[in-house]
């Protein structure tokens, strides 16, 4: 899909899309529409129940006396409303409807209403990126049938007053949006493909041409450091383990970095522990936290963020085997900590033990920040609207709990605390790797509180919101979301750029 800015011109080919306010009333570019195609606005809205409410969309279909094939008018509501998603939402209503219809060409020109805050540059910026993140598409293994999948727009033009300003606000949401994609694409590949060495291999391609300095250790170099949480995972595996380090150095040379680590199980079986066969389905997406860093960086990078960021991400394949690690054994960590494994499906905490050591001990972030698809329990408590959130530090959950705010990536902050940790004490090691029946989200926070050595440290349970079942919505694709990109980009945005 070709995405452009121009100025406002005349009425053109394809669908031309005008904005209407509270009340019904019409933006002044859709008065001149109206005039031009004899009152055709008017009189459609006339028929149908349209108030200019956020949401709603009024079509004309091959309007007399101008060229376009379709003239649609959407609600934007009220001016204290109108922010920058409310315009990402529209756009990628009216994107998703026309590209429906079959249409292949839409024309913006959506002005938000008097009195909203935002200046007109950065209403197109926000209407050119809900039509960029509507135009996912994950089609690598259709042969058949294409047509119906893949997308028929082709071009987007997105107009501004303010050319020039429009396109300078869209260069970082054009950034974040190629980390979400990349996010996706990691998400929704199906785990034959996506090995942990095929991540890796991905990660040093994709983040290389960005500037990213990408470090690969394999087995024998984990084993070298210690990593026995990690690599008691992936001992069931064909596959070998991976731990993939990624740098993006945009600030000061001394200044210390911000850091993110992820969970990346590019398949989880639950090892011996067994899932059944139907929570095994979608077990490929168990890598969302990974992918989420990978597309952190990968959006940071692009746009050149002044920032010193550093993304760890721990590969592994959790599967049963002559080789795989048993309930009731007995592993060594990194950081110096034994873990009783008394179930193999809880093996998301052993991956991020060890990365966790890693990334404190090597680079002494300002703050390490983990994303896993880590607890089924933390949908029984959130479902798939808000994250968990969980943290040893406030301002740092303050932090995140507002970007995601301002970007519509919700998170919810759950508690810690010592009788909290009282539940993995193991009658043999340091801790066990389960809880229960009660508690499942934040004991698995409490276990990885465990190797949080003095750093300020924030951990995400996005299993609710890291894949999405079930036909795809307004701005979220069915299947992998790339939730994460977004909050922590906007995180560094606020407070962390020098
Ligand atoms: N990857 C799962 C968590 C998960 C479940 C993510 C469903 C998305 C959807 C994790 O490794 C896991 O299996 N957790 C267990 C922990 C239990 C064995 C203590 C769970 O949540 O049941
Ligand atoms: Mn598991
Ligand atoms: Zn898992």
């Amino acid at each position: 899909m070709q995405l452009s800015f121009a100025a406002p011109g005349a009425i053109g080919s394809g669908a031309f899309v005008v904005a209407a306010y509270d009340g019904g009333k019409l933006s002044g570019a859709a008065q001149e529409a109206d005039k031009e195609t004899g009152g055709a606005i008017t009189r459609a809205i006339g028929f149908s129940r349209f108030s200019g409410k956020s949401g709603q969309v009024v079509e004309v279909l091959a309007p007399a006396g101008i060229k376009a094939s379709r003239l649609i008018v959407v609600g934007l509501g009220t001016p204290e409303g109108c922010d920058g998603s409310r315009l990402e939402s529209a756009a990628a209503a009216v994107y998703q409807r026309l590209n429906r219809a079959g249409e292949t060409e839409i024309t913006f020109r959506l002005d938000a209403p008097k009195g909203a805050k935002l200046k007109p540059a950065r209403a197109a910026a926000h209407v050119a990126f809900g039509a960029r993140l509507q135009n996912y598409a994950f089609n690598h293994y259709r042969t058949k049938n294409l047509d119906e999948h893949q997308h028929r727009i082709r071009k987007v033009t997105v107009c501004s007053q303010d050319l020039q300003g429009a396109k300078r606000a869209f260069a970082p949401l054009e950034a974040v949006a190629s980390g979400m994609y990349f996010a996706r694409d990691l998400v929704n590949e199906p785990p034959n493909v996506l090995s942990p060495a095929e991540f890796a291999k991905r990660a040093r391609t994709n983040l290389a041409k960005a500037g990213i300095k990408v470090e690969v250790l394999g087995e024998a170099e984990m084993t070298k450091l210690g990593m026995g949480a990690l690599l008691g995972v992936g001992q069931g595996s064909e596959r070998e383990s991976q731990l993939v380090v990624m740098q993006w150095k945009g600030g000061r040379a001394k200044d210390a970095p911000v850091a993110f680590v992820g969970k990346g199980v590019c398949f989880d079986s639950g090892g011996l522990s067994l899932k059944t066969g139907q929570g095994m389905m979608g077990m490929k997406g168990d890598m969302g936290g990974a992918a989420a860093v990978a597309g952190t960086l990968l959006a940071l990078a692009s746009r050149k963020a002044r920032v010193n960021a550093v993304g760890v991400v721990g590969l592994v394949e959790n599967m049963p085997d002559g080789k795989a690690q048993r309930p009731d054994d007995v592993v060594k960590s990194m950081s110096g900590q034994t873990i009783e494994v008394l179930n193999t499906d809880a093996e998301g905490r052993l991956v991020l033990a060890d990365a966790l050591t890693y990334t404190q001990r090597t680079f002494k972030p300002q703050f390490v920040i983990d994303l896993a698809t880590l607890t089924g329990a933390i949908m029984v408590a959130l479902g798939q609207e808000h994250a968990g959130l969980f943290s040893n530090d406030d301002k740092l959950s303050g932090r995140i709990l507002e970007a995601g705010k301002e970007v519509g990536e919700a998170v919810w902050r759950l508690p810690l605390g010592a009788g909290y940790d009282k539940l993995i004490r193991s009658k043999i090691a340091d801790m066990k790797n389960t809880v229960g029946p009660h508690a499942g989200s934040i004991g698995a926070a409490q276990f990885l509180q465990r190797f949080v050595e003095k750093t300020p440290w924030a951990h995400l349970d996005i299993a609710g919101v890291a894949w999405q079942d079930g036909e795809q919505k307004t701005l979220i694709p069915s299947w992998g979301t790339g939730w994460g990109v977004r909050i922590l980009d906007r995180l560094v945005e606020n407070h962390y750029e020098r």
